[in-house]
């Protein structure tokens, strides 16, 4: 595709770390009844691959989505619920699915709201991350792949609504970004 650099990560690759991801997630949570969040809109192709893959008896999934003014502030007011579960997480066990992890912002501001809740416990599994990016100091508690900071496309990942449906992780090129 040629509004990609290189590819980072080829479709092979993303579905080996995938099924691996996934056999964590499967051992993880045996026995237990599992809320699947995925966040809108990026997570959509992770979350549907990753879901294929889990083998739980009880698994539900559910979406949010979240907006962000700004990307200049590591202020969390900044951040709200565009769109909210459909469920109640209360006393559930809560895996987030983010695509990047990339200034930590997204993140810790859901970390806080659904902990509020009242879920068994809440944990982070995030297809991406970029650690050099960090404003705040958070880590996924599963992650894919650490990637260096590069504006990456493809796989659900969006730049102004574009290319999230490229079966691979791209490098944007350059004189592509306004
Ligand atoms: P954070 O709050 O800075 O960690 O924001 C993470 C969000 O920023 C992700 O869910 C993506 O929507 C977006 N994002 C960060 N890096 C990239 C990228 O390289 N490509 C596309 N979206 C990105
Ligand atoms: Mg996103």
């Amino acid at each position: 595709m040629d509004c990609c650099e290189r590819i980072l990560i080829d479709e092979g690759s993303l579905a080996k770390r995938v099924s691996e991801m996934a056999g964590r997630i499967n051992a993880d949570y045996e026995g237990k009844r599992l809320t699947v969040v995925g966040i809108l809109k990026g997570s959509f192709v992770f979350i549907a691959d990753l879901m294929r893959r889990i083998t739980l008896e009880n698994v539900e999934v559910d979406f949010m989505k979240v907006s962000s003014y700004g990307p200049f502030t590591d202020a969390m007011d900044a951040i709200s619920v565009t769109q909210d579960l459909d469920a109640d997480v209360r006393d559930k066990h809560v895996l987030i699915v983010e695509d990047i992890l990339d200034t930590g912002r997204t993140i810790a501001f859901l970390l806080g709201t659904l902990k509020a809740r009242g879920p068994a416990s809440v944990k982070v599994c995030a297809l991406m991350d970029k650690p050099g990016r960090r404003l705040v100091e958070i880590e996924a508690d599963y992650t894919g792949f650490r990637i260096p900071d590069e504006f990456v496309v493809g796989y659900g990942l969006d730049y102004a609504q574009k290319y999230r449906h490229l079966p691979y992780i791209g490098v944007l090129r350059k004189d592509l970004v306004k």
